[in-house]
């Protein structure tokens, strides 16, 4: 794959379905207000639990606009997501259908519909990784995700299962007021499983998350782990991602650069592309109506792009963001190596990690 031109060849199809049909309603849910225009469209979809519908048609529609977008951008990563993908009946057909297309497929859920039959599937799909949503390995320290016992022990039993089957799998846990003090103990608990795992904690953001900010006490807490690094970092990201953590907390707020929308391209099912993954704000084309010259132009001429290349960060949405794709931003600063990068499943594949070098050169030769 090529590098053409300066932001307009991305590492990564952040593809996003139904963002509001959802099993759970988590606290800080940031798609529960997202402001994502969303156009009707002319299918009725079926749940995991209904006995009639099979989502067929809706599955070969998203899958067509899946493949329009790819054929605009292609990238070797999709990361996939919902609401709660495994919330919809047959999903599996969707996934089978479009996970060729990409050299890494990440999948995002909140675990709780991963039967070991579905686990089985993925597995046998052989390129991807799962991203399952989880703040703490008990109840109480998941208390803003999951509201009973049972949901707890369904969820640590799927991921049990993912781990035994082999599948990669990232942990992302929102730090909030009920687990940061004690975060150090879900970092222990996941480094003495024998399992490739990764944990990626990131603050809550958006409107209201200034309710789930943790103390400056248990902010404290959490520095612990940095000085204990070594011993967990078997499951921690890189050092540098735990240092800019450390010191996105202190600061209060973010003081590095961002090059995600220039890495990262948005799309949704029906067919908008938005500016920013991390910011569904505006929404600058859609695959369905514009050819690619077309689609280009609209975003060199978005002045948004211009705000988001401010830096320090111009934008409150962009002030207040951390998030796991910081990796990303921390490779193109030159602060995680192409031997780190390598370590996560999700940027190891070959295509990757060259596209992932050569856009570093294209962007950083461009914002200097
Ligand atoms: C919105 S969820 C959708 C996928 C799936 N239902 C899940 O929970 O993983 C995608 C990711 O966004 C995170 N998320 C949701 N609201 C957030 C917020 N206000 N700030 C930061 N991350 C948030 C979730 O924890 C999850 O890791
Ligand atoms: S499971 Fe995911 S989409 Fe559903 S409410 Fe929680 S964070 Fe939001």
């Amino acid at each position: 794959m090529k590098v053409s031109s300066f932001g307009y060849t991305y590492i990564m199809n952040d593809f996003c379905i139904l963002p509001e049909l959802c099993n759970f309603s988590c606290d800080y849910c940031i798609y529960s207000n997202a402001t994502v225009e969303q156009k009707s469209i002319p299918y009725k979809i079926s749940k995991y639990y209904d006995k009639s519908g099979d989502n067929i048609e809706f599955f070969d529609y998203v899958a067509n606009v899946l493949m329009n977008s790819t054929q605009c951008f292609p990238t070797p990563i999709l990361r996939i997501c919902g609401g709660e993908l495994f919330l919809l009946k047959n999903i599996m057909y969707l996934l089978r259908k479009i996970h060729e297309k990409f050299e890494t497929v990440q999948i995002i859920s909140n675990g709780f519909f991963l039967t070991p039959y579905i686990l089985s599937e993925i597995k046998e799909l052989g390129n991807c990784v799962l991203h399952i949503s989880l703040d703490g390995h008990t109840q109480e320290l998941n208390a803003h995700r999951v509201h009973s016992s049972y949901q707890q022990e369904i969820i640590l039993n799927n991921i049990n299962h993912i781990i035994k089957l082999g599948i990669p799998l990232e942990i992302a846990s929102c730090l909030t007021d009920r687990n940061t003090k004690d975060y150090e103990e879900v970092v222990k608990f996941f480094n003495d499983i024998e399992g490739d795992i990764l944990l990626l904690p990131f603050p809550v953001r958006g409107k209201g998350s200034e309710m789930f900010v943790p103390s400056k006490q248990d902010q404290k807490q959490l520095f612990k782990i940095l000085e204990r690094y070594d011993l967990y970092s078997k499951v921690l990201p890189p050092i540098k991602y735990v240092e800019s953590l450390m010191n996105y907390y202190e600061n209060g707020y973010r003081n590095i650069k961002c090059y995600i929308p220039k890495a990262i391209v948005q799309t949704f099912y029906n067919g908008d592309i938005y500016s920013c993954c991390m910011d569904w704000s505006v929404r600058v084309a859609n695959i369905n109506s514009q050819n690619r010259k077309e689609i280009i132009e609209q975003i060199q001429k978005n002045r948004i792009y211009n705000i988001y290349d401010m830096f320090p960060p111009k934008l409150r949405s962009c002030r207040e963001c951390f998030t796991v794709s910081e990796i990303i931003n921390l490779y193109f600063e030159g602060k995680i190596s192409d031997k780190e990068l390598c370590n996560m499943q999700l940027f190891s594949g070959k295509t990757t990690l060259k596209m992932m070098n050569e856009l570093r050169k294209e962007i950083i030769k461009n914002v200097k």
